[in-house]
C-alpha cells in the first residue's frame, strides 16, 4: 500500500458507502493510522491509498487516534477561519485554507460503534480536509485561482520524475 499523489485519477473519485464494519475494515484503518504516522500526517483517507471507501483517520495532537467511517457533516460554523494545510497526496505543499471554524459529524468507528463529534481547532480542519478526500476534494482545490496555479507549479516543479505517471514511493 502506498500513497497516492496528486495527479492520479484515484484521488479524484467519489467513495462509497462501507457497508459492513469487519475484520477488514478494522485492519484497513489500522494500516491507515500506521501510515498517517510514518508520513508525520494528521490524517488520512482510504482514498488516497487506493481504496475508494468512506473511511479516513485523524490524530491530532493532544487527542487520542479516531476512525471515522460513512461520516456525515451534521453542522459546519457560518463562521469561517484560515489556517495552513498541507496533504500526504500533495507533498511539499503548504497553503492557508478557508473553512469553517467547527464541525458536528457523525460517524461509525472501528468497532462499529456510531458516535457524534462537535470539533473546533485543527481537530475540526482535519475532519474536513478527509471528508474531502471521500468527495474526490484536495485542499488545493480551495485554494484562491491564483494560490492554486502555484501550488501545481510548485509541486509539477518538484518531481517532474513522476509528472503523469504512478507515483514512485
Ligand atoms: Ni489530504
Amino acid at each position: 500500500m502506498e500513497i497516492l499523489l496528486l495527479g492520479n485519477e484515484q484521488l479524484r473519485q467519489k467513495a462509497e458507502r462501507i457497508k459492513t464494519i469487519d475484520g477488514e475494515i478494522k485492519s484497513l484503518a489500522e494500516d491507515l493510522l500506521d501510515m498517517m504516522r510514518r508520513g508525520k500526517g494528521i490524517g488520512l483517507a482510504g482514498p488516497q491509498v487506493g481504496r475508494a471507501l468512506r473511511i479516513f483517520v485523524v490524530h491530532v495532537d493532544k487527542d487520542t487516534p479516531r476512525v471515522f467511517i460513512n461520516p456525515s457533516i451534521i453542522e459546519t460554523s457560518t463562521e469561517t477561519v484560515k489556517y495552513e494545510e498541507g496533504c500526504l497526496s500533495v507533498p511539499g505543499i503548504w497553503a492557508d485554507v478557508l473553512r469553517p471554524k467547527t464541525v458536528r459529524v457523525q460517524a461509525w468507528n472501528e468497532k462499529g460503534r456510531p458516535f457524534n463529534l462537535e470539533a473546533g481547532g485543527i481537530l475540526a480542519r482535519a475532519i474536513l480536509h478527509e471528508y474531502d478526500h471521500l468527495e474526490g476534494v484536495l485542499f488545493v482545490d480551495r485554494l484562491p485561482e491564483h494560490k492554486r496555479d502555484w501550488a501545481m507549479k510548485k509541486f509539477e516543479k518538484s518531481r517532474p520524475h513522476v509528472k503523469g505517471k504512478p507515483p514512485q514511493g
